[in-house]
């Protein structure tokens, strides 16, 4: 083959993080068959579908058995009953969002890494540690990427503070991935005062936004001004079960920039090229989620991992083992005892008690020396781990 290929792939690792963790899982359950391996390494969730959500699904899979109601191809950006209810879950919580600037897909990491085909040579802040596709898919186009750090200091919440005037893509996700620090109201503010004041653009992840149950805002959305600063990225993945159904939604509100050359005319027209849109089944199975009653059932399973949450945390606790996250969060963030590394710990987790977790060296050099606990298993799982764990640490 002698075609130019991009070099930048060069510039990320060679396998995504998730990836290597499964390997290495694998290879070690490939030599000791008998072990049985506890997984809270990706954060997948383990509870099925609402009942709601199973009987939209039956429902819109009969309609595409009969040639009166089937469906082919869906409206490029969604449908509207999907559109609008997305928009009635955010005036739920008291956030105005207009179902014309909602952009059906089928979850926040493709709309996360496609997103950034609207942009040129434009500096990108992301913060360190934080989940591995905004940092990769913008290497991948060949822009640099500059780190602004969460630790212990800051309860792993970057401010602004100290940073220069430059237009940026700035990156937030909260309730975080992977430290499961929140941001207060006043905390994103600053964050929207900047964006606003240097011309920036926020690019907020809110995938976790059903855990948040401390008042915190659960959209960028909540914060004055963010309607001409910022862009979110939302998903069921975690707030409904559909890691394996799929489907998601970005935010790209029709009051940013002015003209042709502005994110939403931008991105109907790269949606519009690029993506074929999400099957009709999972729409009705999304806008079923979204009802009073599915979102319901939804914040039962949510409760349900909390209760995981608690469980890891209190070992945590009685451990002396410092964390993050498990409140407001599925994820726990902790100090790998002993000053281990964080594949150090990973490999001592899987080679001593069989428990996998995901490394925080993994979300950037700043989780170097931590690890992270999903509380998205069944609670016969955390409750092994939690027992082994015990016995371990
Ligand atoms: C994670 O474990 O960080 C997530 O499950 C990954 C994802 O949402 O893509």
């Amino acid at each position: 083959m002698n075609v130019q290929l991009n070099e930048n792939f060069a510039r990320i690792k060679p396998s995504y993080l998730f990836s290597d963790v499964a390997k290495r899982v694998r290879e070690y359950s490939a030599a000791h068959p008998e072990k049985k391996i506890l997984r809270l390494g990706i954060g997948d969730v383990t509870l099925p579908l609402a009942p709601t959500v199973i009987r939209a699904m039956h429902k819109a899979t009969d309609e595409m058995a009969d040639a009166a109601t089937f469906r082919g191809y869906a409206p490029e950006y969604g449908y509207d009953f999907l559109r609008e209810a997305v928009a009635r879950h955010y005036a739920s919580f008291g956030v105005t969002v207009s179902p014309d600037d909602v952009f059906i897909s089928d979850g926040a990491k493709s709309d996360l890494g496609n997103f950034v085909d609207l942009f040129g040579d434009v500096p990108v802040l992301v913060p360190d540690p934080v989940y591995p596709v905004y940092v990769d898919s913008n290497l991948m186009a060949g822009r640099n990427v500059e780190f602004v750090e969460g630790n212990e200091k800051n309860g792993f919440l970057p401010t602004p503070a100290g940073l220069s005037d430059t237009p940026r893509l700035i990156y937030l996700c909260s309730p975080n991935n992977p430290t499961g620090a929140v941001y207060s109201a006043a905390g994103l503010a600053e964050w929207v005062k900047f964006a606003l004041r240097t011309g920036s653009l926020i690019l907020f992840d809110s995938a976790y936004e059903a855990f948040v149950s401390d008042g915190s805002p659960k959209s960028i959305f909540a914060v004055k001004g963010a309607e001409k600063c910022a862009v979110e990225f939302c998903s069921l993945s975690k707030t409904a079960g559909f890691t394996g159904t799929r489907c998601g939604w970005t935010v790209v509100p029709a009051t940013l920039g002015d003209g042709k050359l502005a994110p939403k005319p931008m991105w109907e027209r790269r949606q519009a090229t690029k993506f074929n849109g999400v099957p009709y089944v999972v729409q009705r199975a999304a806008e079923a989620a979204l009802s009073d009653e599915g979102m319901a059932e939804c914040m039962a399973n949510i409760a349900y991992y909390k209760e995981n949450a608690a469980l890891i945390a209190a070992l945590l606790e009685k451990k002396g083992i410092p964390f993050t996250g498990g409140l407001s969060s599925p994820y726990l963030w902790l100090k790998c005892p002993g000053g281990m590394g964080s594949w150090e710990f990973f490999d001592y987790l899987l080679s001593k008690a069989q428990v996998v977790g995901t490394p925080g060296a993994g979300f950037g050099g700043a989780g170097e020396g931590y690890f992270r606990l999903t509380a998205f298993g069944s609670r016969e799982v955390t409750r092994e781990a939690v027992q082994r764990l015990d016995k371990l640490l």
